[in-house]
């Protein structure tokens, strides 16, 4: 049934310090603007869960739809089985609050600090303390740049994405 939540924003997560590691998660979502909290829903099985776990802390980097080849494959490659880096035409740069690095190509990075981990049937649902948010020319002053660039958006289950307009519509 959660299909009829569709279309949903993609977006990029990064866990592991070593060895980091790229996801791709539609499941993200803003919870508190004091403290400044969001929360992510990463299924049991993901090898992003197992580092998520290890360093209690995590990147949700925001994707333009130019990279929407490196957003499918962070989507259906483990990195379990496989070092995604190797696959990715993504650049890993130093983050500034958490070990955790940032994606260069992105239109913004948040990083966050685990303060709580809800166990949600079959996903973990992490929540993040934002301890601080980088942006790209994408975005001025946290608001998005919707005339000049197109952000990722899952049309449904699958191999199926569309993207925002630069329309801005007012009730
Ligand atoms: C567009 C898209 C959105 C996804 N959203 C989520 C999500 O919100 N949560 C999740 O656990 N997996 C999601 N996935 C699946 C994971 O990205 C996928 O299983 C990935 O291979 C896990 O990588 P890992 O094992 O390296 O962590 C999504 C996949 C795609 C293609």
């Amino acid at each position: 049934m959660l299909e009829y939540l569709y279309p949903l924003r993609t977006y990029l997560i990064v866990a592991g310090v070593e060895k980091p590691n790229v996801m791709t998660a539609d499941w993200v979502v803003p919870l508190s603007f004091n403290p400044k909290l969001l929360g992510v829903a990463i299924g049991n099985q993901r090898y992003t869960k197992k580092l998520i776990d290890e360093n209690k802390e995590f990147v949700v980097a925001v994707p333009t739809i130019e990279l929407l080849k490196d957003v499918w494959t962070a989507g259906t490659v483990s990195g379990a089985n496989k070092d995604k880096s190797e696959l990715l035409s993504l650049t890993f740069v130093k983050s500034e609050k958490v070990s955790t690095p940032s994606i260069k190509e992105c239109q913004a990075n948040l990083e966050c600090r685990v303060v709580d981990a809800v166990q949600t049937g079959d996903h973990t649902f992490y929540v993040g303390e934002i301890l601080h948010a980088s942006e790209g020319d994408g975005f001025a002053d946290g608001k998005p740049d919707i005339e000049n660039y197109r952000f990722i958006m899952h049309a449904s289950f699958g191999a199926r994405f569309t993207t925002t307009d630069s329309k801005i519509i007012k009730p």
